[in-house]
């Protein structure tokens, strides 16, 4: 099949650097008193609680959170709650909630439980009117409008830029603040970046691994899933350092790798492990400096949301080049709701 009308999730990611400058224009109070709160509060621990693609920027928040202030945070598992019943014990803790639609019943119950058992209750959502943006104490509305292609993309990049912007508030940072202020511009010159090698790399694969370290791991995450949910290829993530502890079994001559490798501290160790695969046969297409382009944030920490747009063009650009339509999987919905 080949397409000749643009796709929704081409449309959306093009969308996604104006619904960052919308977040970033009509949020700042309530990203203000999320701030306030958190620096009075000063929890032990932040517990983060969402499914799919919203899991990815609430693991890019944990990484920003537990390198600059060292507080863990944590996911919690889903169906505690909603399956087996079990009665929290989070006082003083911080629960972020963090999902596009608000409505699935298991992320519903954790965070009315939280609630009951002496949490905070945070929560980043997409759809205003929806049962977690409601019951949450403190909601911060994602504002990235509809989305109609079952591949979130402009909400999840809102769902990290809004992250961004309350940990560099919390931790205080004057340079983080800056690069979130300018996130909308990064992000536009990342939608006009291409990555031909790592289609022409992904569009005959059947596998392939995606790496990152630290905050690229969750983008590597996002777009392992993406390509399995528009592409069908049985993509993995894993991190350029527990690839080590396993993984690497796998790799022969020619098995595709896609890394992303931001200036962060992780890039010495990040490039030796990818020199260490290249030896070993492994066609891999590196997002790093003298690799794949990338708008540079300014705040190399923050580096993945850019990098982000430009994956999903290039997921796009791979769906469309195996003939699928990225916005129409054969077996996936909008919104999923499950226990
Ligand atoms: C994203 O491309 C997927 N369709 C899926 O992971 C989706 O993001 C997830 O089901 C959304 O859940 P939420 O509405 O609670 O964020």
């Amino acid at each position: 099949m080949v397409l000749t009308t643009e796709t929704a999730m081409a449309r959306e990611t093009a969308e996604a650097p104006e619904a960052v400058a919308r977040l970033l224009v009509q949020n700042r109070p309530i990203i203000e008193e999320i701030v306030r709160t958190l620096k009075y509060r000063n929890p032990p621990a932040i517990v983060t609680s969402a499914r799919g693609t919203s899991d990815h920027a609430a693991a890019f928040f944990k990484y920003l959170i537990e390198i600059r202030l060292g507080i863990p945070c944590c996911s919690m598992g889903a169906s505690v709650v909603s399956v087996y019943g079990s009665k929290l014990a989070l006082k003083n803790a911080v629960l972020l909630t963090i999902s596009q639609s608000g409505q699935s019943p298991d992320i519903v119950a954790l965070q009315d439980a939280a609630r009951q058992s002496g949490a905070l209750t945070i929560a980043l959502v997409n759809a205003e009117d929806s049962p977690v943006a409601k019951s949450a104490e403190l909601c911060v509305p994602l504002r990235a409008g509809p989305e109609m292609s079952v591949a979130a993309t402009k909400s999840f990049i809102a769902s990290c830029a809004a992250g961004a912007w309350i940990a560099a508030g919390w931790i205080g940072d004057a340079a983080m603040q800056r690069a979130v202020a300018v996130l909308p511009q990064t992000l536009r010159e990342a939608a006009n970046l291409d990555w031909p090698e790592a289609v022409a790399l992904a569009q005959d694969a059947d596998s392939l691994y995606v790496l990152g370290r630290g905050p690229s791991l969750p983008i590597a995450q996002e777009t392992a899933l993406k390509l399995k949910e528009t592409c069908a290829i049985h993509a993995e993530a894993h991190s350029a350092a527990e690839i080590m502890h396993g993984p690497l079994e796998l790799i022969s001559a020619g098995f595709p790798v896609i890394a992303f490798s931001p200036e962060d501290d992780s890039r010495t160790s990040s490039s030796e492990t990818l020199q260490k695969l290249r030896t070993i046969g492994a066609d891999v297409q590196a997002v790093e400096k003298g690799g794949l382009p990338f708008a540079a944030s300014g705040y190399p920490l923050l580096d993945p949301i850019s990098m982000i747009q430009t994956a999903y063009r290039f997921v796009e650009a791979t769906a469309r080049a195996r003939g699928r339509d990225p916005d129409r999987p054969r077996l996936l919905k909008k919104v999923t709701e499950t226990v």
